[in-house]
C-alpha cells in the first residue's frame, strides 16, 4: 500500500509558538501540504512572515492552564478537530552561573518550555481520545541529554520534555495517539539570532563542533516534524529524533576533525 506522506489534506494542525522560527516554518509547511492550520502564540507581532500573519492565530500563554485550554478549544472549533499538535512555544535561558540565578526566571523557563508542553498536550489528548487518534510532536533540544554550563533551566526543561514524550506515548498509545519529539541543535531562528547578536554564542566554534559543519535551518526541523506527524511514522512513538547535523553523534574531544 502506498501512503502519500506529504498529503495532509483534511488534517487539522495546531502549532504553538507558530508566530516565529521553527513553529512558523512548520505551520507554513503543513499549510503547503494541504492541512488546515492554526497557530497559538503569546506574541501577535509577526517578525518572521510566518503563518501567524494570517487569520488563524490564537493568542495565549501556554504555561497558563486556562490559556492552554482556550488555545486547544479554539483550535478544535476553528479547525473542526485536532489531528496534530506541535509544541514549539519556548524561550531561551538567561545563561548565568547557577549560584547567581533568580528562581523566578528559572521557574519561568521551566513553566513555558515544560509545563506548557504538558498543558497543551493534556488538553489536546482529550479531543484526540474522542476521535481515537492523533499525533503530538514536542520540541526538545540537544541541550536535553547534553549538559551545558550556565543553562540550569533550559537544559532540564528539555530533558523533561524527552521524558514526558516517553511517558505520554506509553499512556496514550492504546488510544491511537502517538507522541514524539524532535531534538534540534542550533537552528537559525530569531531565538538563536538574538543569542548571536548578544554575543552569547560563538557560531564559528559551534560549526567546528558539528559534524555537518554548519547550523541548521528551521525548514530542516519542520520536515522532521512533518515526517513524525505523517502516516509514514505510524509505528513510531515515544522517540526523540535529533535534527542536529550530527551533534549528538560526536563524542570526540574538541573540534570535529575531517581528513
Ligand atoms: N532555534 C534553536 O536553535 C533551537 C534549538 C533547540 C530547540 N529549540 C526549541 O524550538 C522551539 C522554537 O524555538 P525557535 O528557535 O523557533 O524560537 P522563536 O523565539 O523564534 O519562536 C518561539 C515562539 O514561541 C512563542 N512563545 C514564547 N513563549 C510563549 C508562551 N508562554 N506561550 C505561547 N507562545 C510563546 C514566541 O512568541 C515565539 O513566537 C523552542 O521550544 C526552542 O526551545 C530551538
Amino acid at each position: 500500500m502506498t501512503i502519500n506522506y506529504t498529503d495532509f489534506s483534511g488534517k487539522s494542525v495546531l502549532v504553538t509558538g507558530g508566530n516565529s522560527g521553527i513553529g512558523a516554518v512548520t505551520a507554513t509547511l503543513f499549510e503547503e501540504l494541504g492541512a488546515k492550520v492554526a497557530v497559538a502564540d503569546i506574541n501577535t507581532h509577526n517578525e518572521s512572515g510566518g503563518a501567524g500573519d494570517k487569520n488563524n492565530i490564537i493568542v495565549g500563554d501556554v504555561s497558563k492552564e486556562s490559556d492552554a485550554e482556550n488555545i486547544i478549544d479554539s483550535a478544535n472549533e476553528m479547525l473542526s478537530g485536532i489531528d496534530v499538535v506541535v509544541n514549539s512555544a519556548g524561550i531561551v535561558d538567561e545563561i548565568k552561573p547557577a549560584v547567581e540565578r533568580s528562581i523566578e526566571v528559572w521557574q519561568r523557563i521551566i513553566d513555558v518550555n515544560f509545563r506548557g508542553t504538558f498543558l497543551i498536550s493534556r488538553t489536546a489528548a482529550r479531543y484526540m481520545m474522542e476521535q481515537r487518534g492523533g499525533s503530538i510532536i514536542n520540541i526538545a533540544s540537544v541541550n536535553g541529554p547534553g549538559g551545558w554550563p550556565r543553562r540550569t533551566a533550559y537544559g532540564p526543561s528539555k530533558a523533561s520534555i524527552i521524558a514526558l514524550t516517553k511517558e505520554l506515548a506509553c499512556e496514550w498509545g492504546s488510544a491511537g495517539i502517538r507522541v514524539n519529539a524532535v531534538g534540534p541543535a542550533y537552528i537559525t531562528t530569531p531565538m538563536v539570532e538574538g543569542l548571536i547578536k548578544e554575543d552569547k554564542i560563538d557560531v564559528e566554534r559551534l560549526c567546528k563542533r558539528t559534524p555537518l559543519n554548519r547550523l541548521g535551518g528551521p525548514e530542516e526541523v519542520a520536515r522532521a516534524i512533518v515526517f513524525l506527524a505523517s502516516d509514514w511514522a505510524s509505528y513510531i512513538t515515544g522517540e526523540t529524533l535529533f535534527v542536529d547535523g550530527g551533534w549528538m553523534a560526536y563524542g570526540g574531544a574538541g573540534d570535529v576533525k575531517t581528513f
